[in-house]
């Protein structure tokens, strides 16, 4: 387990997907930072999201809410209260903290020492507006995206004359001070999450519940996760997070066993109730043709956009043993096939002269660049020989490379590699943008 979270972490880095953040100063806590393949695997999945929820789904319209809220707001959502707490027991030995239900017995699992009785942290992250540092300008960072969803319930439907059923997407950062950050980026306490939030009359909450589970476990399935390290598993009524009724997580079975990677919760009037509660703004739903007047319920769908890429970088890493490129050298040593879906990989294409002491291939291979660069995020790379460009292409998850060699200059075309049948066809330059596109996006 630990040796492949190595082997993530490792390649995370010397591919640039991932560092560790403030790395110069040692690091701060459970932070990281994007590099050039992560912010674009980053930008894919929250594009795939976005095309599923707003193009491929009806009556569903996206948001953008502030981060910043009034803190009235959690007062009224329940987070600021026990039900958004972690229990946490410490070791009086070592200090170590951990969640309670992560203890099995009653000694420390990292050194064997006394721990102490189980005390609550609240998990808001909090900050002040303002100049002054006083309880009246006490804020937090919201601890998740849809409090500015049922904050514009009404906005959204009236602005667009919405009728029930209707769904908001939001996708943005949300924060939470975890005690216990760990597995890399899996818990961390900057995150972003996409998320929406289903209206509907409280008769149809189940039946809209099943239609997004399914809907929900299938989108990792449409993006080449595979399924034997998928399952959705309903979560026990003590377990629930204190806004659901019910709730079904999905979960992928990362090295060190099942995680959460997708909350779906039937949220009930939980939420739009209690604001109306609190801010004294009936936020009730009228129907004009049935003239009924109701809360509508929620459905809710809820996915970290940074455990989701953990778990497609994982489930797309291959090592091939002997090599696959069959460079003298590559041979004897292990080769990584990182099988992204081509929708999902960072970088599309890269270009390759097949040498780069010939002048002219060089010169002819990065006229191929600058003609792909504005259609497909790409790569020019001459350095080294062609089978280790080749394994750093497939290291990094490129889809097709592209290789300039002596035939190019006569027959004005070259030779297209795909990742992962490494087959090689001769493509004329005149068609190179229309045959990518087919492939990229077919
Ligand atoms: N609005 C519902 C909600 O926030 P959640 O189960 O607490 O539900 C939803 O979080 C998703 O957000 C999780 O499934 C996970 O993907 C992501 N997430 C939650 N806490 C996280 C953390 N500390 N670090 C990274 N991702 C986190």
């Amino acid at each position: 387990m630990k040796d492949k979270m190595a082997k993530i972490i490792s390649l995370a880095k010397r591919r640039g997907f991932i560092f560790p953040s403030s790395e110069i100063y040692g690091g701060f806590g459970s932070s990281y930072d994007f590099g050039p393949l992560g912010v674009e695997m980053k930008r894919n999945i929250k594009q795939a999201w976005w095309i599923e929820m707003i193009k491929n789904h009806e009556n569903v319209f996206g948001l953008d809410a502030a981060i910043l809220m009034n803190p009235k707001v959690w007062q009224a959502s329940g987070h600021l209260t026990a039900g958004f707490a972690d229990t946490l027991v410490e070791c009086k030995a070592c200090h170590k903290r951990f969640k309670k239900d992560e203890i099995t017995g009653k000694c420390c699992p990292e050194c064997g020492g006394e721990i102490t009785e189980p005390r609550k942290f609240n998990l808001m992250m909090k900050t002040f507006t303002g100049p002054l540092e006083d309880e009246a300008s006490i804020t937090y960072l919201r601890a998740e995206t849809c409090q500015g969803i049922y904050m514009n319930f009404e906005n959204v439907q009236k602005s667009m004359r919405l009728k029930i059923p209707f769904g908001v997407a939001q996708i943005g950062k949300a924060f939470r001070n975890e005690i216990t950050p760990k597995n890399f980026i899996f818990r961390t306490r900057e995150f972003e999450q996409m998320e929406l939030q289903w209206f509907c009359h409280p008769r149809e909450v189940d039946k809209w519940f099943d239609f997004w589970k399914k809907e929900r476990i299938n989108w990792y399935g449409v993006l080449g996760m595979q399924q034997k390290n998928l399952r959705a598993i309903e979560v026990p009524a003590k377990e629930r997070a204190h806004y659901a009724q019910k709730q079904v997580d999905i979960e992928y079975h990362f090295p060190w066993g099942w995680g959460e990677i997708e909350g779906v919760h039937n949220r009930g009037d939980w939420d739009l109730s209690n604001h109306a509660k609190h801010s004294g703004k009936d936020l009730r739903y009228f129907d004009e043709e049935t003239q009924e007047k109701y809360y509508p319920h929620v459905v809710e769908t809820s996915v970290g956009v940074e455990r989701s890429l953990l778990a497609f970088l994982i489930d797309s890493y291959q090592e091939v043993k002997g090599g696959r490129t069959k460079t003298t050298k590559a041979t004897k040593e292990v080769e990584v096939l990182l099988k992204l879906d081509k929708k999902l990989a960072p970088i599309k294409v890269v270009v390759l002269p097949l040498v780069r002491n010939k002048p002219y291939l060089v010169k002819k291979a990065k006229e191929v660049y600058k003609l792909l660069k504005p259609h497909f995020v790409s790569l020019y790379d001459e350095v080294s020989s062609i089978g280790r460009r080749y394994r750093r292409a497939d290291e990094s998850g490129v889809p097709y490379a592209l290789t300039v060699d002596f035939e190019s200059l006569e027959k004005e075309d070259l030779t297209l590699r795909d990742r992962d049948t490494m087959e090689q066809e001769r493509i004329a330059m005149k068609d190179l943008v229309k045959v990518l596109k087919d492939k990229l996006e077919g």
